[in-house]
């Protein structure tokens, strides 16, 4: 069964309240009453679906009640029928301005209290539909929301998880291939520290940086095929040890080579150049100058500094000053002459590299 309509009568006057009380419950409405505008604003919880309110009262008069209620976010669209002896148009015009909807003149005609409350009574439930309907929607927007959110978070941790992966496993066959050659990973770490920092002088991009800091580890994957004993050998190679040990950067490609991963292509693209030199005779395929990718470039001058300051088989670890002296003869000829300008430039962050990774790491 439907609810009965609850409207609230405001008179001082006893009789008229009767009056109206008798009236409405006729007409099939519940009804609440108040003598005064005080008592009218505490009865408003009572859901309240109309209000007839008394214009002349004593204390607060009807349209100080009006202006009351108005000001109350949750009984702003509550309808309001002034009652009133007056019928003065001022006064009507006040009463519209505070937020009355409607007017009934005294004497209380039944008729016309039975249509001004009914199309009243409609208009509000009218309004109270309207406004269900678009808390349910919100609601809706809102669980739907937190829903989205939820498994976009799902998406972006299982990439995460999926990159890291990615990336360990690259990490992990570097470092297999690297303990084959140096006995250990820190080579691997310095060597691309140091490949960063020349990207970053040279204003690559982060993502470019990035990219050389993740894929410069790759340029020995090569050496994964080299036999143990060249890569070990303490004294100098023969002709044919030295042949072998040149293959490493076309292994190395051909380890990397026709991947859909950016880093590994990259990667590729570092171990197959990082032996080639400014002047055009490096291996494998003499590239000259600019020929030679920029990453090429950066790590074949990240690579050789570290090696020389490392220990090897066949040779003692050179200090930073020595190794640069030797380095300063092949700029031009063995190194990009710009890159390695940047290099001794910068020798400070290079230091700073090289206290984080101290070869017995
Ligand atoms: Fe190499
Ligand atoms: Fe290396």
């Amino acid at each position: 069964m439907e609810k009965k309509n609850r409207i609230l009568i405001v008179d001082d006057n006893d009789s008229i309240r009767q009056l109206l009380q008798a009236m409405l419950e006729k007409l099939g409405y519940e009804t609440e009453t108040a003598s005064d505008g005080f008592e009218a604003l505490s009865k408003l919880v009572f859901d309240i679906d109309l209000i007839l309110l008394d214009i002349l009262m004593p204390g607060m008069d009807g349209l100080e009640v009006v202006h009351a209620i108005r000001k109350q976010e949750d009984y702003k669209d509550i309808p309001i029928i002034m009652v009133t002896g007056l019928s003065s148009r001022e006064d009507r015009i006040r009463a519209v301005e505070v937020g009355a909807n409607d007017f009934i003149s005294k004497p209380i005609d039944m008729t016309e209290i039975k249509v001004r409350t009914s199309s009243l009574l409609k208009m509000k439930k009218a309004q109270d539909d309207l406004k269900r309907h678009r808390k349910e929607l919100e609601t809706i927007v809102q669980r739907r929301t937190l829903a989205l959110r939820a498994s976009m978070r799902d998406v972006v941790k299982a990439q995460r998880q999926l990159q890291d992966a990615h990336m360990e496993t690259i990490h992990r066959l570097v470092v297999a291939a690297e303990f084959k050659d140096t006995g250990t990973a820190s080579h691997i770490k310095r060597m691309s520290l140091f490949s960063a920092m020349l990207a970053t002088l040279m204003n690559l991009s982060s993502g470019e940086v990035d990219m050389i800091l993740h894929a410069s580890p790759l340029h020995d994957i090569g050496k994964i095929g080299t036999p143990e004993e060249i890569l070990l050998k303490p004294g100098r190679l023969n002709q044919l040890e030295w042949n072998l040990i040149q293959q490493h950067p076309v292994m190395g490609s051909q380890i990397l080579i026709n991947s859909n991963s950016i880093l590994l292509q990259t990667g590729e693209i570092i171990a197959i150049t990082h032996h080639e030199k400014w002047d055009g005779t490096g291996y494998p395929f003499g590239l000259k100058e600019k020929e030679i990718p920029l990453s090429g470039r950066i790590c074949a001058i990240a690579d050789v500094f570290d090696a020389l300051t490392s220990v090897r088989p066949y040779k003692r670890a050179y200090s930073n000053a020595k190794s640069l002296e030797i380095m300063e003869k092949g700029a031009g000829t063995h190194f990009d002459p710009q890159l390695f300008a940047l290099f001794t430039d910068n020798m400070k962050e290079v230091e700073n590299i090289q206290k984080q990774y101290i070869t017995a790491a």
